[in-house]
């Protein structure tokens, strides 16, 4: 693989997305790091960046490594993905979220996926476990079958084979990349050898000339040779 081809950067406050993050990056064989590490100069250099984001109230985690530096990174290959409650399937839920997060440019560039995220009402802040309380009951409310199941807070719907999506994209792409820049060599190479052809018959050709010069001034000598010669011989003769 070429040196800095790909690179997942993730923001997780309860470490679902950092789990999805590693799957990633253990599949396409690169490293995963947290949004704080993210300095541009740290990851200017890839050729695809993968961001990651637990939902919160609306919001990508870590997003704005991306969007608010965004003149800088279009021209690399980008993907997001998110890790929230929100039922992947909800269309109407995550066209709001994308819309709300990422202008229309930002949206042609970037490649989506949504993956199901884990709650632990235990594990959760004060401020947090207040705000999914509230959440949940309004949920309850609605939905007064499952009511049980929301005011719990225990779910954990991560699991390794969502992100088999997001890999095929990835690596199809990358695969891309790599057959150009082979090719690109090949271009290179061959018009490297081509020139080199060219040297080499230009040289023969240089070579073949002067030889057939030195064979023509060769004969001239002679016969200038034989001319003088010729003259000294016609002198004498008279004399
Ligand atoms: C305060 C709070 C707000 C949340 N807001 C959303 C939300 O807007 N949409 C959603 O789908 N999930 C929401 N969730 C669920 C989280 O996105 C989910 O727990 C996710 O797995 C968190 O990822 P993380 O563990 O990587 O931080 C919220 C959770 C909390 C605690």
């Amino acid at each position: 693989m070429k040196d800095k081809e790909v690179l997942v950067i993730y923001k997780s406050k309860y470490g679902a997305t950092e789990r999805y993050a590693k799957w990633i990056a253990e599949e396409l064989g690169c490293e995963a790091i947290p949004a704080k590490e993210a300095k541009l100069k740290r990851i200017r250099d890839y050729d695809m960046l993968i961001f990651g984001g637990g939902l919160y109230a609306g919001t990508i985690g870590g997003i704005s490594k991306l969007t608010g530096r965004f003149e800088d990174l279009k021209k690399k290959h980008l993907m997001v993905f998110t890790c929230g409650l929100t039922e992947p399937g909800d269309n109407g839920y995550y066209t709001y979220l994308i819309t709300r997060n990422f202008t229309e440019v930002m949206r042609k560039r970037i490649h989506f996926f949504f993956f199901p995220g884990a709650i632990d009402k235990d594990k959760l802040s004060w401020l947090d476990k207040k705000l999914m309380t509230a959440v949940m009951k309004s949920q309850a409310k609605k939905d007064p079958e499952h009511a049980e199941d929301y005011l719990a807070m225990k779910h954990d719907l991560v699991d390794r084979k969502y992100i088999g999506s997001l890999v095929e994209k990835a690596q199809g792409i990358l695969q891309e990349d790599r057959d150009k820049r082979a090719y690109q060599q090949q271009l290179r190479q061959e018009a490297l050898q081509r020139a080199q052809e060219e040297e080499e018959a230009a040289q023969k050709a240089f070579e073949e000339k002067k030889a057939r010069f030195a064979a023509m001034d060769q004969a001239e000598f002679e016969a200038r040779k034989a001319r003088i010669l010729a003259k000294e011989a016609e002198k004498e003769k008279k004399e």
